[in-house]
């Protein structure tokens, strides 16, 4: 906790660091309520010292200093000063030894940063600025050691100890107690060291690399969960594999192990060799885990694995360059994903992702670059322009260098920088280098908060068979960047002839394609097409080929056209979800003005050809079907107005269900599945597929008592936790007696399993029935949450503010105040987790009037509490402007 106005952080005043620390020795004596830590740190000086000697200033938070002695000798009081942040040594020699020891308290440590204890496990948690929790330390990614760690502890409550690198030695001590002695060759920085200690079952597995070294692979648990590690062991596997196949980056150690605990701030944490994990990202199956929960473990185990290289081996110099290893750790987890599935279906949930996380932070006052010029905490920089949009960055040089080409800049890169702490410039410049191109104006996404918007017009000449387009790209200005620059926006598109057909374009020179990529430069820019019959649609931005929102002036029976016939399946699905949006707004006006909404029938008919194409995925049908989110529509509104999208939603998904209601049906039944649960990805798009058609059925349920059967028996036939939580997602918007009976037989099921009630918590608190906050408060008190556990705040109160719009935005304001009154409370335990869940009020500026006064009012009751964290404090006051 600060005092008001905290410090701001500048990435113009990066200093490189005056002293370097080559080795970590350090030793803990593991106790629930005080583990002492003696670290002793070889230490040199790395500044010109004719020009005057430069303290050393380290830092640490919340330590009990016991003992500090340099070069064997106790230092005299006068030799160095503490504060509530720091320890300096005023006048440190050129080269010596630094050996401290403090205490510190795992048990009271509910920021679950540094050293805590979850479950009785002990497990560290150290990015960003965790080990100064643990340690007086130069707690900055550009400060490499390597370490050397002792860990001692009881041997019945602790038989598990683990850090990182090698296990060198281990054995008994006195009075009940042992010791393990770990060893990491690789030199890293501290926010990448991990300790575990505890009572925990392992599931093992030993590999080989390409180059034929054995690799054990070992996941921890909880005791009586090991049955449940084999699809994250899997994925291991294919990680590793995947890596060495298609990056050429083979695992460096003998060890990788991976421990799930569950109380986490985040997914997980790549510390070398010794990966943690939220336990949410490791443990599946068929019962407890759906088809999403596999998918996300897919995706995060991959993830911490790639870090190992795009992170570890390679890391960041300062923290504005943390995209640096997560934007590009991103790609590789989605490369890897598509790699394992289907390429299409994984870039529209991407992109969904992007555009439901990432698209209203660039346009709030949150907005800042993929590389940040400023911060106060940077806890709050884990953000989804670092990772997401950061992660589109990356792949739009993958699109520019083609994957050859790309390759060759990650070769150059790891041959460059490994075993440094470096830049996104030298990350580019690696890109340039390798592939002989210019990329200083592509540099600019890393410095440009925003999305751009592109406008496209297309003009056809009939006597001359050309084709104009003409684009022009505009970003809005963000906090502290008033004016915007043209950005290079590589634009992927097609035109298609009557026949629905691509037409094979040619730009100057180049050769004739189906898809061709205008590189946009300037604010506007013109591209002509000769020779071409006259083009029956555009399609634009194929693919996703560039994070922005795209204008363009589309009658419906274009959208229509594009959904039944473009080659891109990106674009199929997108002209959709655009047609479906433009009905939403239509239909929120019409709401308005008292009026009854009509669809175009255009949109069913494209609907029903989808849904009876046999051609396509499963999963992409399932895509399709499933209508843009109210927040999504409400981006797209002058005020939004959240009671109008929400009847305009139902309305148009209600004209749907009834028009294909025969179609819908008939797919419930066909989709049927007796084959036993498996997790892969096209038995996950049978499920979806059929339970998107339960989805449309369920609207006649409150009327109709057949599908008010069909779906309670959906719910107790369920074999699997996907169709289950299908079910009773639906069943939760109906005010009926079904709600409660399956509502209560989840609980009698599953009431012992934390993670699942986090699902049954999360779907109550998603209802749009209006007494949701009521429960959502009366939940707080079900034996099964806690405030100290971040995955019941996310699960309940994080789903009530950031996925049900219609209650959280209650116009008497009730969701704003439950929300400020829950900052404050959570900010007190954990300030991370509170300052996380704080974006949707900073948001106030898309409302009207009198929601807006209710949201700046509670913004500034959190701003007077004198003790704010700087998590909280920094986004609150963001937010107000
Ligand atoms: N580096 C982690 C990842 O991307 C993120 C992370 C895990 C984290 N725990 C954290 C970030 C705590 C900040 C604080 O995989
Ligand atoms: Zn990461």
């Amino acid at each position: 906790m600060t005092s008001q106005q905290p410090q701001v952080i500048r990435r113009e005043d990066y200093r490189p660091p005056d002293y370097r620390i080559e080795h970590v020795d350090l030793a803990f004596e593991l106790g629930a309520e005080e583990t002492t830590v003696r670290s002793r740190l070889t230490l040199r000086s790395d500044h010109e010292r004719s020009q005057g000697i430069r303290p050393l200033v380290l830092h640490g938070e919340e330590l009990d200093l016991r003992a500090i002695s340099l070069d064997g000798e106790p230092l005299p009081d006068g030799a160095y000063s503490l504060d509530a942040d720091s320890l300096t040594l005023h006048e440190p020699p050129e080269a010596f030894t630094l050996e401290i020891e403090t205490a510190i308290n795992p048990k009271a440590n509910t920021q679950l940063s540094g050293l805590y204890v979850s479950n009785d496990v002990f497990c560290t948690q150290c990015e960003a600025e965790g080990f100064r929790r643990i340690t007086y330390f130069l707690d900055r990614p550009d400060v490499m050691a390597t370490y050397r760690t002792t860990l001692r502890a009881e041997r019945a409550a602790c038989p598990v100890l683990l850090s990182n690198g090698n296990l060198v030695e281990e054995g008994d001590l006195e009075g009940g107690r042992h010791y393990a002695v770990w060893e990491d060759p690789f030199r890293k920085p501290s926010y990448l060291f991990a300790l575990v200690a505890g009572d925990l079952a392992c599931n093992e597995r030993v590999v080989e690399t390409r180059s034929g070294r054995p690799v054990r692979l070992r996941i921890f648990v909880e005791h009586g969960k090991e049955g449940r590690t084999g699809y994250a062991m899997d994925v291991l596997e294919r990680s590793l594999r995947w890596d060495e196949e298609r990056f050429g980056l083979e695992y460096d150690l003998d060890l990788f192990n991976v421990v799930a605990v569950s109380d986490f701030n985040m997914g997980a944490m790549e510390n070398k060799s010794l990966n943690v994990f939220n336990d949410k990202y490791i443990l599946a199956d068929p019962e407890t885990a759906t088809d999403a929960d596999y998918a996300g473990i897919e995706t995060v185990v991959a993830h911490e694995y790639f870090h190992n290289w795009t992170g570890n081996r390679i890391t960041c110099r300062d923290w504005f360059q943390l995209s640096l290893k997560e934007g590009l750790t991103v790609f590789r987890d989605q490369e890897f994903s598509s790699d394992m599935r289907s390429r299409p279906v994984k870039r529209i949930q991407d992109v969904r992702r992007l555009r439901a996380a990432q698209f209203p932070e660039d346009a709030g006052p949150l907005a800042h670059p993929v590389r940040p010029d400023s911060y106060i905490e940077i806890n709050n920089f884990y953000t989804a322009t670092i990772y997401e949009k950061g992660a589109e960055v990356i792949r739009m040089l993958h699109g520019l260098l083609g994957e050859a080409g790309f390759q060759k800049g990650m070769k150059l890169y790891v041959e460059r920088h490994d075993g440094q702490a470096v830049t996104c410039d030298d990350f580019v410049a690696a890109m340039a280098d390798a592939n002989g191109v210019d990329l200083e104006r592509f540099k600019r996404w890393y410095g440009q908060a925003g999305t751009p918007e592109v406008q496209v017009n297309g003009c056809y000449d009939a006597q001359r068979g050309s084709y104009d387009l003409t684009v022009t790209q505009t970003t809005r200005p963000t906090p502290g960047q008033e004016t915007k620059e043209p950005l290079h926006i590589p634009l992927a598109i097609g035109l298609l002839d009557g026949q629905g057909r691509d037409i094979p374009l040619t730009l100057g020179e180049g050769p004739a394609s189906d898809t061709l990529v205008l590189p946009l430069c300037e604010e506007r820019q013109s591209f002509r097409f000769e020779g071409l019959p006259k083009p029956a649609a555009v399609s634009l931005n194929r693919g996703f080929s560039a994070p922005i929102t795209v204008r363009a002036e589309q009658s419906g029976t274009e959208r229509a056209f594009l959904m039944a016939h473009d080659s891109d399946p990106f674009v199929r699905w997108e002209a959709g979800q655009d047609f479906a949006t433009a009905l939403m707004l239509e239909g929120s006006e019409a709401w308005r003005a008292g009026e009854e909404p009509s669809v175009d029938p255009a949109f069913i008919e494209a609907t029903r050809a989808i849904l009876t194409d046999s051609r396509l995925e499963q999963a992409f049908i399932a895509e399709a079907l499933a209508l843009p989110s109210e927040d999504y529509v409400a981006e797209r509104m002058e005020v939004v107005n959240v009671e109008a999208i929400h009847a305009a939603r139902g309305a148009l998904k209600r004209a749907l269900a009834e028009a294909l209601r025969a179609d819908f049906a008939q797919l419930y039944e066909r989709l049927h599945d007796s084959a036993p649960y498996s997790p892969d990805a096209e038995a996950a798009g049978r499920r979806a597929l059929r339970n998107a058609a339960l989805s449309y059925l369920s609207v006649f349920a409150e009327a109709e008592p057949q599908e008010r059967v069909r779906l309670i028996e959906h719910y107790r036939q369920a074999d699997n936790m996907t169709d289950r939580m299908a079910a009773l997602r639906l069943l939760v918007d109906l005010d009926l007696p079904e709600r409660q009976e399956a509502l209560d037989d989840f609980e009698n099921r599953f009431g012992d399993d934390a993670l699942v009630m986090d699902k049954w918590f999360a779907l109550q608190a998603v209802s749009d029935l209006p007494d949701t906050l009521e429960r959502v408060k009366a939940l707080m008190q079900h034996p099964a949450f806690s405030l100290e556990r971040p995955n019941k705040v996310r699960a309940l109160i994080g789903s009530f503010i950031a996925a049900n719009p219609l209650r959280y935005h209650a116009a008497d304001g009730s969701g704003y105040a439950f929300h400020a009154a829950l900052t404050l409370k959570l900010d007190a335990l954990n300030p991370q987790v509170a300052a996380r869940l704080l974006a949707p009020l900073g948001r106030w500026r898309r409302f009207d009037a009198g929601r807006q006064e209710k949201m700046k009012a509670e913004l500034q009751r959190i701003l007077a509490v004198p003790k704010l964290s700087r998590d909280v404090y920094e986004i609150a006051s963001k937010a107000l402007g």
